[in-house]
C-alpha cells in the first residue's frame, strides 16, 4: 500500500479576495437584502442562458420549489422525474404540492431515460423534469418532443449544469423553466444560492413575487409567497464568480480529457455528440461491481491520498422519506458501481497524476 498523503479534496471551492472585498463592499454598504447586487447578479447570469429571464433565490431548492409553484402546479399533479439525484429534485415536487414519479435512467448518461418517462405519462402528469446529473445535459430535445406531443411542462434540474450545453443549446435554454444551484461545491458559488429562468413572462412575474411574500411592491402582496430572497452579499459573491466560471469550466473539462485518457479498467464518462459537459462531477463506473466492491474501493482511494464520494449512494425513491419499492432496474446497478472523482479546476498536475496513479492501482486489484 503507498504511503498515505494528504488527502486531494472530491471538491475545492475558489474563493478569493475578489469574493472577499465584493462582501466587504455590501457589508459597508449598509444595503444587505435583495437589491442592486441581486438584479445585477441576475442579468450577468442570463448572459449564460441566452438572455432568458433569471430569478435569483436563496437556493437551488428554492429555485425548484417556486419553479413548480409559478408554473401553475396542482395538488396531486404528477411530475416525472429521475430517482438517481439529490433528494431536492423529488422533495421541490412533493413542497409544491404535486407528486414525484420516478423514472428510470440511462445506462450510459445516468440521465432520465425518456422511453421510461413516456411510459409513466398518465392524465395526471404535469411536467417530466430531467436533471443533468454531473453536468451532462439530458435528453432534452427528445423531452421537448415528448413536452409538445402530450402537452406538458418540461422543467430543468440544472442545479449542476452552469455552462452546459447540447447542440449549442445551453442548459436553462430547452425547459419552461430551469434551476440553477449556488451552493459552495457547485462549478460556481455565492455561498449559498439558486436561479430560476424561464423564458416565460408571467412565470418571471409569479416567481419574482412568490420569493418575496407574494409581491414585487412593498406591502401590496398580490398572492401568498414565501421569504425566499437571496442577499446581495450572496449576490455580490456569485457576480464575481460569473467572471470566473467560463475559465473554470474549460480546466474541468481538460481535466476531464486527461483523466478520459490515462484512467484504465473503468468505464469514464460519456459525452454525447453535440454536448458540452460541464464536469461537475467526473463519475466513472466499474462494471459489475458490488456496492461492497465499490465501497472498498473508495476507502482504497482515499487512502491513497484522493478524495472520492458517491452521488448518490441511495436512489431517491428508497430514501426513508419516499420509501417507495419501484422497479427501476437500471438504477439499482448504477448506484452500486458509480464514484465520483476529483476533477475540480484547481488540482495541479501532480494532484491529477496522483489521481490516475491511485484509481488505476486500486482498479487493477479489484
Ligand atoms: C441535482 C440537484 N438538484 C437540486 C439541488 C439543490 O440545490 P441546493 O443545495 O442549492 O438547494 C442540488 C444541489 O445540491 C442538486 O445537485
Amino acid at each position: 500500500m503507498r504511503e498515505e498523503r494528504k488527502l486531494i479534496p472530491a471538491a475545492r471551492p475558489i474563493i478569493g479576495d475578489e469574493e472577499r472585498e465584493a462582501v466587504d463592499r455590501v457589508l459597508r454598504s449598509g444595503m444587505m437584502a435583495q437589491g442592486p447586487e441581486v438584479k445585477a447578479f441576475e442579468e450577468e447570469f442570463s448572459e449564460f442562458v441566452g438572455g432568458r429571464h433569471c430569478i435569483a433565490v436563496n437556493s437551488g431548492t428554492s429555485a425548484l420549489h417556486l419553479s413548480f409553484l409559478a408554473a401553475g402546479l396542482q395538488p396531486g399533479d404528477e411530475v416525472i422525474v429521475p430517482s438517481f439525484s439529490f433528494a431536492a429534485t423529488a422533495n421541490s415536487v412533493v413542497l409544491a404540492g404535486g407528486v414525484p414519479v420516478f423514472g428510470d435512467i440511462d445506462p450510459k448518461t445516468f440521465n432520465l431515460d425518456p422511453e421510461h418517462a413516456e411510459s409513466l405519462i398518465t392524465p395526471r402528469t404535469k411536467g417530466i423534469m430531467p436533471v443533468h446529473l454531473y453536468g451532462h445535459i439530458a435528453d432534452m430535445d427528445a423531452f421537448e418532443a415528448l413536452g409538445k406531443k402530450y402537452g406538458i411542462t418540461i422543467f430543468e434540474d440544472a442545479a449542476q449544469a452552469h455552462l452546459a450545453s447540447l447542440n449549442g443549446r445551453m442548459a436553462g435554454e430547452w425547459g419552461t423553466v430551469a434551476s440553477f444551484s449556488f451552493y459552495p461545491t457547485k462549478n460556481m458559488t455565492s455561498g449559498e444560492g439558486g436561479m430560476i429562468v424561464t423564458g416565460d413572462e408571467g412565470i418571471d412575474r409569479l416567481a419574482r413575487m412568490l420569493r418575496n411574500q407574494g409581491g414585487l411592491i412593498r406591502y401590496q402582496n398580490e398572492i401568498v409567497g414565501l421569504n425566499n430572497r437571496m442577499t446581495d452579499i450572496h449576490a455580490a459573491i456569485g457576480r464575481v464568480q460569473v467572471t470566473k466560471v467560463k475559465a473554470w469550466t474549460d480546466q474541468r473539462r481538460k481535466n476531464a480529457r486527461y483523466l478520459d485518457e490515462h484512467l484504465q479498467g473503468v468505464i469514464t464518462p460519456y459525452l454525447r455528440a453535440g454536448s458540452e459537459h460541464s464536469y461537475h462531477q467526473y463519475t466513472i463506473r466499474l462494471k459489475g461491481a458490488s456496492s461492497e466492491v465499490r465501497d472498498q474501493a473508495i476507502a482504497d482511494i482515499k487512502a491513497g491520498g484522493v478524495g472520492c464520494d458517491v452521488y448518490y449512494p441511495t436512489p431517491i425513491h428508497r430514501l426513508p422519506s419516499f420509501a417507495l419499492t419501484l422497479d427501476l432496474p437500471v438504477t439499482e446497478e448504477i448506484v452500486k458501481e458509480v464514484i465520483s472523482i476529483p476533477v475540480h479546476p484547481s488540482l495541479t498536475a501532480d494532484e491529477l497524476d496522483q489521481v490516475v496513479t491511485v484509481v488505476n492501482d486500486v482498479v487493477k486489484r479489484i
